[in-house]
């Protein structure tokens, strides 16, 4: 409230200065204090958005006591998955095998970095193998991550199937576009089969510019909407045994792309398209007070209609939180809460941290005020609150079904 205060004075003082300045034709002293006003509005707006900060780091008395504990093995005994995406080194690391039952590789099964080269159709699955097969010797569930994303294959994205459909003629382009999918999704799921048996089938369908449509992509522009139905269709043939999700980031739980996401799987449901479950992402990534309400909401829709559900990259900035006392204890508390609230519904099964350490953090790369500081784990490999709240939580719902 005070910045816009703030803001809204300056504007006042500017508007109101120039149009006496120009009123009395001192226009060089109008634009000078243009000029300055602005300066200050910027000064205000990046000390308080922008400027990274830096918190009090008060759970480092702690944890030498959090270091051995174990949160995998009641994850494991309540049968939910918890997971996070490892760099590729992480696996073999006990502090990643002794806390997560689950992974999803950040980029390796993506189109993009499977093709070998960037060449269009041609795969080299080298790395895309390592990890996985790091992840099964660990005997950790891996997450494919995905097989048709319209948002990462068009202009100037990896691939840019747009660019490539435009060497054909015309009239080839969507024979040329559902063929390279189809023969995706088969080449993909016969090889990792056996290995990878719960996948994104599809990856963020709908828009979040234009609210209550599908997203405008080169899928749904040369095969239509119905990409996202025959993606599924042609999945299950493969393999019937799969577990096939379709993955979604919503910001605002009861907005418009969230009732058009749930109208679309309602949709695919009632035509009895072979959709398993479907991926909420929750990348967290401004101030939402009713985060937690809503999702539990907005999970029963799906559970309702049978299906499973995951949180699949579950990441909250520690900006969010920076009027608590202590912001690291507050999101640590704020994820143990999200946990419960999954667990409580027999058919969440699973939450996945989109990072492992602080050291490594996609959002980093974007333009958002630091600290982004979502995970477990300190840059020093520390553990941190939220680490230690999830322990808890996990520990607690064993212990309560035991007693039970
Ligand atoms: C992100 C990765 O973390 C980045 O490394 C990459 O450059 C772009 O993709 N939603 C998704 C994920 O479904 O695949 C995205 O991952 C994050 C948003």
């Amino acid at each position: 409230m005070g910045i816009i205060i703030i803001i809204v004075t300056v504007i006042a003082v500017v508007v109101i200065g120039s149009i006496v300045m120009i009123f009395i034709k001192k226009l060089r002293k109008a634009g000078l204090m243009i000029f300055g006003s602005l300066i200050i509005i910027f000064i205000v707006v990046w000390d308080l958005f922008f400027k990274p900060k830096q918190y009090e780091k008060t759970y480092l008395q702690n944890v030498s006591e959090w270091k051995g504990l174990n949160i995998r093995q009641y994850a494991d005994s309540i049968v939910f998955y918890i997971g996070a995406i490892p760099g590729g080194t992480e696996i073999g690391d006990p502090l990643f095998s002794n806390n997560f039952n689950s992974v999803t590789p950040e980029n390796a099964l993506k189109m993009g970095p499977l093709f070998k080269g960037g060449s269009i159709g041609e795969y080299d699955f080298s790395s895309a193998d390592k990890l996985v097969d790091q992840a099964l010797a660990k005997n950790l569930r891996v997450r494919g991550h995905t097989l048709v994303w319209g948002k990462q294959s068009d202009m100037f994205k990896n691939p840019d199937l747009r660019k490539w459909l435009e060497t054909f003629p015309k009239e080839e382009r969507t024979m040329q576009l559902k063929e390279l999918t189809d023969s995706h999704i088969v080449t993909v799921l016969n090889h990792f089969r056996g290995r990878i048996k719960t996948w994104d089938c599809v990856n963020e369908p709908t828009s979040f510019i234009k609210k209550g449509e599908i997203e405008h992509n080169v899928y749904s522009e040369y095969l239509g909407e119905n990409y996202i139905a025959e993606a599924f269709i042609l999945a299950h043939s493969v393999d019937s045994s799969l577990k096939l999700f379709l993955n979604e980031q919503i910001t605002n739980y009861n907005d418009k792309q969230a009732d058009s996401f749930a109208e679309l799987v309602r949709n695919l449901k009632n035509s009895n398209v072979p959709i398993n479950g479907v991926g909420i992402q929750s990348h967290i990534l401004t101030k939402t007070d009713t985060a937690i309400i809503d999702h539990q909401n907005y999970i029963k829709i799906f559970t309702d209609m049978g299906l499973e559900v995951e949180i699949t990259e579950l990441d909250i900035r520690l900006r969010i939180f920076d009027a608590a006392k202590d912001p690291y204890d507050a999101q640590g508390r704020y994820y143990s809460r999200l946990i419960e609230a999954c667990i409580a519904n027999p058919l969440c099964k699973g939450v996945t941290f989109w990072g492992f350490s602080d050291d490594k953090c996609w959002i980093d790369n974007y333009p958002f005020p630091k600290p982004n500081e979502p995970y477990f784990f300190d840059p020093e490999m520390k553990p941190k609150p939220a680490f230690y709240e999830v322990y808890k939580t996990l520990k607690y719902s064993f212990e309560s079904r035991t007693r039970k």
